[in-house]
């Protein structure tokens, strides 16, 4: 009775919900209600929640991470991507049909990984294919491989568009990213920010910052860069994974460097739309939080399932229990029920700092901290200012009077 009550106000919602068929006006009702639920990623998000919250057995996913290839074009030094060859990667069509399956475990946003995702020419069919089945559609690029002729496709193909760019000094770039590209970037930002303005495409740019020993004490200028001279809609820092390539370790911060960082990005958060959360900036370094890693679904270039993690795959040693799926060979949601325990044996694993695959907000479930940190914190103000972006009236909060640009 009680599930039903939940099916029938829609927070368990089944892609595959029969709408009954009695009585045309009813039965359009009905489908106005399913269209509505299918749509309305916010519903998707709270309807995971709950059904997680009532049902403990098997849990809804509400993120997708699938890096769709392991080559890269870049040099950095704290990823070892480029080193890949990028063999055995699936096709289109069998990435398709993995998205169909994120689709029917619940999933509602879906970030596209690499490698470098623009090396794939599938890329913009593959997310236009993910947002016709009704997920939000993430990227996280170096966006070295752009040109003009993509705005179209970036505003039909993606919701959330993140652009690493580590530091606002050629040289920092330059030795942190192994290539001079800092300048090339920037202007590929301007002809995005242009272009999607143009078009008052609600696209939300976001400028991806791994925060390293070398970029540490340029926090301010970060901000600065991000959102008064390249006119971004929102900025995440990700803390470096000192295991993430064979030298990152010597790009690590100092705990001072850390919090300082945490301070200056705390001390902001009021005034620029910051994504990551309070949550994850109080914790940065401190490794306090609980980890949920079933709440993200991740998939590496091979298109294995991996859990509890990509960054625990790396490290056979203490990643005994971990899962490796093949889901060219398995499907999604005949094997997830097997992996619940090798997730809940990490619910409380503290090994990483989170960062560029799971922010430590998706993991909570405290729903008012949800309402009020991401929701009134972030989203809303990085909403507001693609508006304003759209409107060609950046709001004066983000113009610091005495910076000047470059
Ligand atoms: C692996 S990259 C893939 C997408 C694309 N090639 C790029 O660089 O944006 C995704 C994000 O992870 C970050 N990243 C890579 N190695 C990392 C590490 N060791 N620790 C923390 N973040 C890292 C990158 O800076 C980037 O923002
Ligand atoms: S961080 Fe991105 S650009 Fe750099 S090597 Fe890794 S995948 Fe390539
Ligand atoms: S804390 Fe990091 S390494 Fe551990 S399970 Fe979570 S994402 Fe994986």
């Amino acid at each position: 009775m009680f599930e039903f009550s939940l099916r029938v106000t829609g927070f368990i919602y089944q892609d595959d919900m029969n709408c009954p068929n009695t009585g045309a006006e009813f039965t359009a009702l009905w489908r106005l209600y399913c269209d509505t639920m299918k749509k309305s990623a916010g519903m998707r998000v709270l309807k995971n929640h709950i059904s997680n919250r009532v049902f403990d057995s098997v849990k809804r996913p509400t993120y997708g991470y699938i890096i769709i290839t392991s080559l890269c074009n870049s040099r950095c030094k704290y990823c070892d991507m480029w080193k890949n060859k990028g063999e055995n990667e699936p096709n289109t069509e069998e990435w398709k049909r993995i998205i169909d399956e994120l689709v029917n475990l619940g999933v509602v946003l879906l970030t596209f990984s690499g490698g470098e995702p623009f090396i794939r020419e599938d890329l913009f069919e593959l997310a236009s294919y993910a947002k016709s089945q009704g997920l939000l559609t993430l990227v996280v690029t170096n966006l070295s491989l752009f040109k003009e002729r993509y705005i179209e496709k970036i505003a039909e193909s993606f919701d959330f568009f993140g652009i690493s760019i580590d530091s606002t000094r050629s040289e920092i770039y330059k030795e942190i990213r192994g290539v001079d590209w800092l300048e090339r970037i920037k202007e590929n930002v301007h002809k995005i920010m242009a272009g999607l303005t143009e078009l008052k495409a609600d696209v939300h740019v976001c400028g991806m910052i791994t925060i390293t020993n070398r970029n540490a004490n340029e926090i301010h200028d970060l901000l600065h860069m991000i959102f008064d001279n390249l006119g971004m809609d929102t900025i995440s820092f990700n803390l470096l994974d000192p295991s993430g390539g064979a030298i990152a370790k010597e790009f690590t911060p100092t705990y001072e460097q850390i919090n300082d960082i945490k301070q200056v990005i705390l001390d902001h958060k009021s005034l620029y739309p910051i994504s990551n959360s309070t949550r994850y900036l109080s914790q940065l370094g401190n490794f306090d939080y609980r980890c949920n890693p079933w709440k993200c679904v991740q998939i590496n270039e091979e298109g294995f399932l991996i859990a509890p993690c990509l960054p625990l795959s790396a490290k056979p040693g203490i990643f005994p229990d971990g899962g490796r799926i093949d889901l060219r060979k398995n499907k999604l949601s005949d094997v997830w029920g097997g992996v619940q325990k090798i997730y809940s044996n990490y619910a409380n694993c503290k090994l990483c700092n989170l960062g560029c695959v799971a922010e430590s907000a998706w993991s909570t479930y405290d729903l008012k901290f949800i309402i009020n940190d991401s929701l009134f914190g972030t989203i809303l103000p990085t909403m507001k200012r693609i508006s304003e972006r759209n409107n060609g009236k950046a709001s004066s909060l983000y113009k610091s009077p005495l910076y000047t640009g470059d």
